[in-house]
């Protein structure tokens, strides 16, 4: 039967550093806070627009799989912080990288957004009607962080992550989950935008991030969990097969207790959360570039990735990798450099919502 399987990754990590330390001057908190809650040391601010994040990781995953722009039928961005509300982002990405022969779209399921569109693509690929999909993850959160909101505004930063899935005849993606329980949609979300707020109206207090950190804690371990168990089920595996868990890069104790009830070694999974904080859509496909990056993903490997998140959404996969762990090709897509610090680009968010000191 025909399958999917990742033949390119690549990331984006927009290059300006906003540490626990620089966030002490912006809302009350403290990095040892921070650090033991979330595992976050540091995230990254962008300087560009979500559409150029994603683009830069994009032309990167193409170089990989040794592909031109012209050779994708589908384009997926799984975003929940597209450049404007419409066009989809997808549109301005499909533009930029001149994927002249692709559909594409957006996926909004938020932190699950990358494994939603893993189930798209491998369906559009085993059914036939698409061949090449480049899936990317990609979000610019900064645009939303309410520093007046302490507990909201240290967890978020900025990324993308790119995938190209093939068709192959074995391996690849064996199985996935995904499922949402939108009565609990207000424990995670932004409102205060989009169509069912009057015309004009910019309220500051209702157009951040918003969450109940403990109850959506709560559920991802729950959700993570169970989705990831069938998954392994469904793939016809034990737990012992899986050699990588690739989970969304929320929170290290949310990782850590899907991890302890999934019964793995701490070796076998991945986390980078250090380094980028909470890039939503964009968390996976990071850190299974820097996974690939680092030699932890061999010819053979069984991964599983599981996410959850705003919606609340959950979603999980389990996928066999293929021969090759080297890229094809490097591209030389880079980001324009800036000389802009994290406050800089952040001052915005200051004027609009105020500091939280
Ligand atoms: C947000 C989160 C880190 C908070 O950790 P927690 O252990 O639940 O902390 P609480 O919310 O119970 O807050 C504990 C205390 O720390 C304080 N606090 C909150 N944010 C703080 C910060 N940034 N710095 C310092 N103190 C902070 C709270 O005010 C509270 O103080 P109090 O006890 O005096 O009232 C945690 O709930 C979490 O990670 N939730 C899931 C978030 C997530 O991953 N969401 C995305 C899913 S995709």
């Amino acid at each position: 039967m025909t399958t999917a399987q990742i033949t390119g990754w690549g990331m984006a990590a927009p290059p300006t550093v906003l540490s626990n330390h620089d966030l002490e001057q912006l809302t009350e908190t403290n990095d040892e806070w921070i650090t033991t809650r979330s595992g976050i040391k540091e995230r990254r601010i962008s300087h560009v627009p979500l559409s150029d994040m994603a683009t830069v990781a994009g032309h990167r995953a193409l170089a990989a799989a040794g592909l031109e722009p012209e050779d994708i039928d589908l384009l997926i961005l799984a975003t929940c912080s597209g450049d404007t509300i419409i066009p989809s982002a997808a549109s301005f990405v499909q533009a930029k990288m001149a994927l002249t022969n692709a559909a594409a779209f957006d996926i909004n399921a938020a932190c699950s957004g990358w494994i939603y569109g893993l189930e798209h693509a491998t369906a559009m690929i085993r059914s036939g009607i698409k061949q090449r999909v480049l899936l990317i993850g990609a979000e610019r959160l900064s645009h939303y962080l309410d520093f007046t909101d302490r507990s909201t505004a240290v967890l978020f930063g900025d990324g993308a992550g790119a995938t190209v899935l093939e068709a192959a005849d074995e391996g690849g993606v064996r199985s996935t989950t995904t499922g949402i329980d939108g009565d609990a949609a207000e424990l995670l979300w932004v409102p205060g935008v989009g169509s069912n707020t009057p015309p004009g109206c910019d309220l500051p207090a209702t157009s951040g991030v918003r969450m109940n950190g403990r109850e959506v804690f709560k559920r991802a371990v729950t959700m993570m969990g169970e989705a990831s168990t069938k998954v392994v089920a469904d793939a016809g595996w034990e737990l012992e097969d899986v050699d990588l868990l690739i989970p969304h890069q929320a929170n290290m104790r949310i990782i850590d207790a899907t991890a302890r009830r999934l019964g793995l070694d701490p070796d076998k999974v991945v986390t980078n959360i250090h380094a980028y904080g909470n890039t939503s859509a964009a968390t996976i496909p990071m850190a299974l570039t820097e996974a690939i990056e680092a030699g932890r993903v061999q010819p053979g490997s069984n991964i599983v990735f599981a996410a959850f998140g705003g919606g609340l959404t959950w979603a999980a996969a389990a996928l066999t990798w293929g021969d090759r762990v080297e890229s094809i090709g490097t591209s030389d897509a880079e980001f324009p450099r800036t000389d802009q610090t994290a406050f800089d680009l952040l001052a915005p968010n200051i004027e609009y919502f105020g500091k939280g000191v």
